[in-house]
């Protein structure tokens, strides 16, 4: 069962004419807009930003109108994966490198839909590892800074270089075991120098659609 296209088409349904869309990242978000695409070539009418320049490429092959940020005051929907969801819809997001573009759009959202494979639920955060963008200016002390907050920081490699994000920066994954607090650890984080941003996204899901192994949906709201 392709549990991630069932909650990803079961999301697009929430898309309606006139609307303005944040499209997220990963192989979720893919079915995702994949499913929009077919929607605005069946006619819907919106308009959309993107997270990362694969989803905008995708998107445009699609003949999803992509407008650029400045003409966006707020976004209507934005549909996301997750890379975890706790009990009470918080999130680990950053698995697929596009954290910080997707923290941007997720906050001018009126709503934040979070599409995942029930695999993806937990019921407290940290069994993958949370991912934290840094600059690569001095970032062996950022990753010192990481590594004393007891994270087990590790640079994300592309084959021998280190993996570069959209924005040119770093990736640390950060191995915390168990976040009871996603609150505490997301403020300590953003407050190193050299951090960007980390893969916490608190308070910020208002949906969570969870594609279920025996074909069913289930959609879970803040
Ligand atoms: C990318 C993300 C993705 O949403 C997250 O990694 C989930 O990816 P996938 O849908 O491929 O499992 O946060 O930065």
């Amino acid at each position: 069962m392709n549990t991630k296209k069932l909650a990803a088409e079961q999301a697009v349904e929430e898309i309606t004419d006139g609307m303005t869309v944040g499209l997220g990242t990963g192989s979720t978000a893919y079915y995702a807009i994949e499913k929009l695409g077919e929607r605005v070539k069946e006619g819907l009418q919106i308009r959309a930003v993107a997270t990362s320049k694969r989803s905008e490429e995708q998107a445009r092959e699609l003949g999803i109108p992509i407008v650029p940020f400045a003409e966006v005051k707020r976004i209507d929907i934005t549909v996301d994966g997750a890379d975890e969801v706790d009990d009470n819809l918080e999130l680990i997001k950053g698995g697929g490198g596009a954290l910080l573009r997707e923290k941007i759009v997720a906050a001018r959202s009126d709503r934040m839909i979070v599409i995942v494979g029930e695999n993806k639920m937990v019921s407290t955060l940290g069994q993958f590892p949370l991912p934290v963008e840094i600059v690569p200016f001095a970032h062996e002390w950022t990753l010192e800074a990481l590594e004393s907050l007891d994270l087990n920081p590790g640079l994300r490699m592309d084959g021998d270089q280190p993996y570069v994000t959209d924005n040119g920066n770093y990736i640390a994954d950060c191995r915390a075991e168990a976040i009871p607090d996603p609150a505490a650890l997301h403020a300590k984080l953003n407050d190193i120098p050299g951090v960007v941003e980390n893969g916490l996204f608190v308070s910020m899901a208002h949906t969570v659609v969870v594609g279920r192994e025996d074909g069913s949906v289930q959609t879970l709201r803040r």
